[in-house]
């Protein structure tokens, strides 16, 4: 069973690897496609390391790729969608520009695919599959691999063109979730990486809940030898737009100057709580709690209930007792 699903594993992303083929075959011919990656400011250098394509107008233009267009393993891939009422089939992606998502080993295991205009959906991805899992895949990790032992560091966005612009402009260091909050699984999988994260989503209010459910995930794996930031960009911007419109060293200073783990869990505990009132404090308490119980055993975690009993005008020992853990000694 075992051999027979790693079987099935290797002809699905040797599919997935053939269709990706022909839609970079298919940009290269198609002078929309080419001027839309052109205004994005993408280089045919980028353009060709990420593997960009484009998956062509047309119902069925996978057919000429794939003779044997009716396989139910083109369904299983995700390119091919079988129309419920009459069992037609067609391409899932059409007129979109392509990026490959790649797993660890470099394998292609599902697409996403973006409009050239305002359509929505602006971008379609590749759907769960034996091969593909949103929740446990990063975008670009597989292209940056080489560039966080480098960096010493991993930037995670929220988008495709996150990736692809900052790594033409200096930064091959990026990922991204794909189109999913940021779990515990994509933060386990990045410290195989590396030591440090910093979280760089879009400056507009979405970003934000992101940064806050990527905060959840990371705790559970904020060691006290690992470094977790997140850095908030104007509300106006995503990385793509910021980098581009303000440049390398801009960002760079971004980079420099993100949040800590420590700092941003204090500011979600406290944010709508007033400090100088009893209650706003006792508030500030019980938001933390579940935040900082999520931390590992260390030195960050002991600090942090001080710095929260201190806010909360307690003793360390009195804020432990309260929430029903034990004091660390001499607290
Ligand atoms: P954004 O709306 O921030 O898009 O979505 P973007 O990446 O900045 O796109 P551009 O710059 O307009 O091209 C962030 C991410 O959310 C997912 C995609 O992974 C996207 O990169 N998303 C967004 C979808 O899956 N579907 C959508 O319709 C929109
Ligand atoms: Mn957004
Ligand atoms: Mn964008
Ligand atoms: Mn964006
Ligand atoms: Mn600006």
């Amino acid at each position: 069973r075992q051999a027979q699903a790693r079987q099935k594993h290797h002809t699905l992303t040797d599919v997935l690897e053939k269709a990706g083929e022909a839609f970079r075959k298919q940009l290269k011919g198609s002078p929309r496609a080419v001027a839309y990656l052109k205004g994005r400011g993408l280089s045919g250098e980028i353009a060709k390391r990420f593997g960009l394509g484009y998956a062509p107008e047309g119902w069925r233009t996978l057919a000429s790729v794939f003779p044997s267009y009716d396989d139910p393993l083109l369904e299983e891939s995700g390119l091919v969608i079988v129309h419920e009422e009459d069992s037609k089939r067609y391409d899932r992606f059409r007129d979109r520009i392509m990026f490959p998502i790649r797993n660890v080993k470099g394998e292609c295991i599902g697409f996403g695919g973006r409009v050239l205009g305002d359509e929505k959906p602006k971008y379609l991805n590749s759907p769960e599959t034996p091969v593909f899992s949103k929740g446990r895949e990063l975008y670009g990790l597989f292209e940056a691999r080489q560039a966080l032992r480098e960096a010493g560091y991993v930037l995670v966005t929220e988008g495709y063109m996150d990736v692809v612009a900052l790594a033409q402009l200096g930064f091959p260091n990026a990922v991204a979730t794909l189109g999913t909050a940021c779990t515990t699984d994509h933060v386990q999988k990045l410290f195989r990486f590396t030591d440090a994260v910093v979280f760089s989503f879009d400056g507009d209010e979405a970003g934000r809940r992101a940064a806050r459910k990527a905060l959840d995930g990371a705790l559970p794996y904020a060691t006290d030898t690992r470094s977790v930031k997140f850095l908030f960009l104007p509300p106006e911007h995503d990385p793509d737009s910021y980098i581009r419109e303000h440049g390398r060293d801009a960002f760079a200073r971004y980079v420099g100057e993100a949040v800590p783990l420590s700092r941003f869990l204090v500011e979600c505990a406290r944010e709508g709580c007033r400090l100088d009132e009893a209650e706003g404090r006792a508030h500030m308490a019980a938001n933390a709690k579940p935040l900082w119980t999520q931390l590992p055993d260390g030195a960050l975690k002991r600090q942090l209930l001080a710095e929260i009993a201190q806010l909360a005008q307690l003793e360390p020992g009195e804020l432990a007792q309260l929430w029903g853990v034990s004091a660390p000694p001499g607290m």
